[in-house]
This record gives C-alpha cells, structure tokens and sequence, in this order.
C-alpha cells in the first residue's frame, strides 16, 4: 500500500472555492481519508483529521489532551518565533479550554451554573433589549456603514462585558489586544505584548471584583477563595475572548451569508419561526470556529490510522460539517435542514461553555437586523468583502451594507 502524502505547508487557508467554502485541497482530503498525515511549517509531522465521524470520535476522547494551544494564545506552529513543543504546553493559570481533567473540570465547574440553558432564557430579554438597542443607533447613521463596526461586534461585546461585569468603555483596550493575538502570522513578542496589556488590565479588574464583588460572573468567580488571582484573570480572559470574537464573526459572515442567499433571506424574513434552526445550519455552514489542535498521549487509532503518542492532530470543523457522509448536499445553505448534530459549538468535555448564550445572541441579532432593515444589502461586490483567511476565527474584517428606507 502506498504511503499516504504529508500535506505540505501547514493547512491550507485560502477560501478559493468561495468565501464559505472550505479550501478546496482541504475538502480534497477529507474525501480521500478522514485522518491524513500532516507536515507542519516547522517541518514536523502530525494529522489533519477531516471526517465528521473521526473529529467527533477524537473530540469524545480525552487521551487527546487540549494541552496543545496554550488556550487560543499561540498555536506554535503558526507563530513565527516559537519553538516546536514536543510534550504539551504548559498551562496557563485559568485558561481551562486549554487544560485537560481535573484542572479542567475543577474550573469549568464553577462556571457552569452561569451559563445553563435557564439562566440564560432569564437573560433572553435583556439581550434582545441590547440587541435592538444597536439597531437604533444603526438605523441613525447614512448608509453604507460597515455591519461588523456598528452592529456585529457590539452586541456580543456589551452582552458579555455586562455579564462579566467588565467596563464596556474599556471596550478599546481589550478589542484592540484581542484582535492582535487572533492575527495568524503575528510574531510572538507582539502577541505576548497584547496579552501582558490584556492580562495587567483584567488582573486589576479581578483584584478590584474580589474585594467588592458586585453583582456578575466575574464578581461570582472571585468569591471563590480557592482560585488565585491569576486563575480568575486567565478565565476572565478566556471568556471575554471567547465571548464576544465568535458570535460577532458569526453575525457579520452569517448577514453575509444570507445576503447571498436572498431566497432564504425572503423566506426567513416572512416566516420568524424559522429562525432558530437557521441560526443552526448557518453555525453548520460557516464553523468560524474551524480549527483546533490536540495532542495525543498514547497511541491511538483513529479513521483507520495510527496516531502515535506526541503527535499534534489538527482538526477541521468545518471540513467534518461539510462532509457529506454526514450531511446531504453538504455545500449548500439550507435553512429547512436539520443541521443538529453539526461541531461548530465543539463536542465532548470542552463543547461550548457560552452556547446558549451565543444562540440567544444570534436569534436575536438576525431577528432585529432582517425586520427592522428589509432592503438590507452590500454596498460593495461580494467579491471585494475582506475575509478573515489571515485570522484564527474565520468572518469578514467588514461588511459594507446598505438600505434604502428608515428602519423603525
Ligand atoms: C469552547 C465555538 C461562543 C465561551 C468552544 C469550542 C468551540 C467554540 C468550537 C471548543 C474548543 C475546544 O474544544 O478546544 C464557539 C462559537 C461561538 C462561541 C462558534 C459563537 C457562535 C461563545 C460564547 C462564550 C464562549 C458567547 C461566552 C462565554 C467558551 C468557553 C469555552 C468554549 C469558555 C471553553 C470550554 C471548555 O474548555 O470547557 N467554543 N463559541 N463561547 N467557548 Fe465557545
């Protein structure tokens, strides 16, 4: 049997079969085998797991340790100046999406109750209060203005800068630091310099919230005696992070997406009811959340292969949600699918902490944006929107649009 062929220069980035589409080699190699041997930049081999059925099987299994990423900081490979690791990173206080059990769970447990389907439906109104409170500011200002700027980003930052209980006129320092780190290519010593600002300014907030807690997650998290001071400021960075550049990439590419789609768009503007489920397969669609990296502690088979212990496995959500042993026609947006089961929100121990509330967001967002802006289109050629190829979350750096009528 022939050797399967290292998949040269890292994973391919390029949206060259179209801006929601996965890169066409990636899809290439899913098709051919769920799990291909993958040559890193730095010249090292590890997998590239491709296959729906492999990346949630390897999702499920903790012998995978998360222990690879350094918690969306830095993915080694990807950052020049880094040396190659070759046993997993070392943890960084709080950031648990990066830690495997007992750590993990120890913090990813107080948090749970802050983030349960319940609490969140309690917070349904205020979101949809924030959400259409964006709207109005958006429908003041002389179109084109640039959705991701004015609507997109907002919304998600002051959902979770209140529930965090973090000064939304901060909103400067944080967004500006967050988006350097989420830059591909950034060389570490800049990336290590947005994260120290990040982590001075969050530490601080944290002290402050553990001497007069008020009333709000950070507020919650600090009261817990056993957590360090750097354990609240790696969690409130995670969450922070994790809870505003998601669901505003998912918002700006989602209203792009849909645009491109005016049938759909039409038909989920005279039926609401649709939504939720729209809000699904558009999570299915877009997976701007598309690669993670693992790490394996012992020999593993998966997909037909040997994983041997210490490789660095990379996987692609968005290749597994477009496969089609999974999802019938899986190119095409359909808003009638059933797209449950898709991996956008992650599977296993680290599946999303924040998806409820990222679904309330984006019911929301989209409910407003389309009824309240029913001529809503770009204001430049589909072909000339900026995509964030160059970015660890995948969306649109920004969305001209436009609109012919006040929205009310
Ligand atoms: C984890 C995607 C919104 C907080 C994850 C993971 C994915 C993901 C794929 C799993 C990472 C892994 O297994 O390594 C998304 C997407 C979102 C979104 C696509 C928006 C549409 C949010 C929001 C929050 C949040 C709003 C708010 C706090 C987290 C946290 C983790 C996580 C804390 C780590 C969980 C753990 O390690 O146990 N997210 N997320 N996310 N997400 Fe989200």
């Amino acid at each position: 049997m022939t050797q399967p062929v290292p998949v040269p220069h890292g994973l391919p980035m390029e949206r060259d079969a179209g801006p929601f589409d996965p890169p066409r080699r990636v899809t290439q190699l899913r098709d051919a085998r769920p799990v291909s041997p993958m040559l890193f930049p730095d010249g090292h081999e590890g997998w590239l797991v491709t296959g729906y059925e492999a990346v949630r099987r390897l999702m499920a299994d903790t012998r995978f340790s998360s222990r690879q990423d350094l918690g969306v900081l830095h993915v080694p490979y990807e950052t020049p100046g880094m040396p190659v690791s070759t046993e997993p990173s070392p943890q960084i206080p709080g950031m648990f999406i990066a830690m495997d059990p007992p750590d993990h769970s120890r913090l990813r447990r107080r948090l749970t109750g802050a983030f349960t389907v319940k609490r969140m439906r309690m917070l349904e109104e205020r979101i949809t209060d924030i959400a259409e409170r964006q709207l109005d500011a958006l429908a003041r200002l002389a179109p084109p203005v640039d959705l991701v700027k004015e609507f997109a980003l907002p919304v998600p930052s002051l959902v979770i800068c209140e529930l965090l209980g973090v000064p939304y006129a901060d909103r400067e320092n944080f967004q500006v630091n967050s988006a350097k780190f989420l830059v591909k290519d950034q060389p570490l010593d800049e990336k290590m310099a947005a994260y120290g600002a990040l982590t001075t300014y969050l530490s601080e907030l944290v002290t402050r919230k553990r001497a007069t807690p008020g009333d709000d997650i950070l507020s919650d998290l600090a009261r817990h005696d056993d957590l360090t001071i750097e354990e609240l400021t790696g969690a409130a960075f995670l969450l922070l992070l994790a809870g505003h550049e998601t669901t505003a990439n998912m918002l700006a590419l989602g209203a792009f997406a849909l645009l491109e789609h005016p049938e759909q768009l039409a038909e989920l503007r005279a039926r609401p009811e649709l939504l939720p489920g729209a809000v699904e397969e558009l999570m299915r669609y877009l997976s701007v959340v598309d690669v993670l990296y693992r790490y394996a502690t012992e020999d593993i088979e998966l997909g037909g292969q040997t994983i041997r212990e210490g490789s660095t496995v990379v996987v692609s959500l968005l290749a597994a949600n477009r496969d089609p042993l999974r999802f019938d026609h899986p190119d095409t947006l359909d808003i009638h699918r059933n797209a449950r089961g898709h991996l956008s929100f992650g599977h296993g121990i680290h599946q999303c902490l924040g998806q409820q509330l990222a679904r309330i967001e984006m019911r929301a967002g989209f409910d407003g944006l389309l009824r309240r802006f029913p001529t809503l289109a770009l204001a430049i050629p589909a072909e000339e929107v900026k995509l964030r190829t160059d970015m660890n979350i995948y969306g649109v750096h920004e969305l001209p649009v436009t609109w012919t009528e006040s929205a009310r």
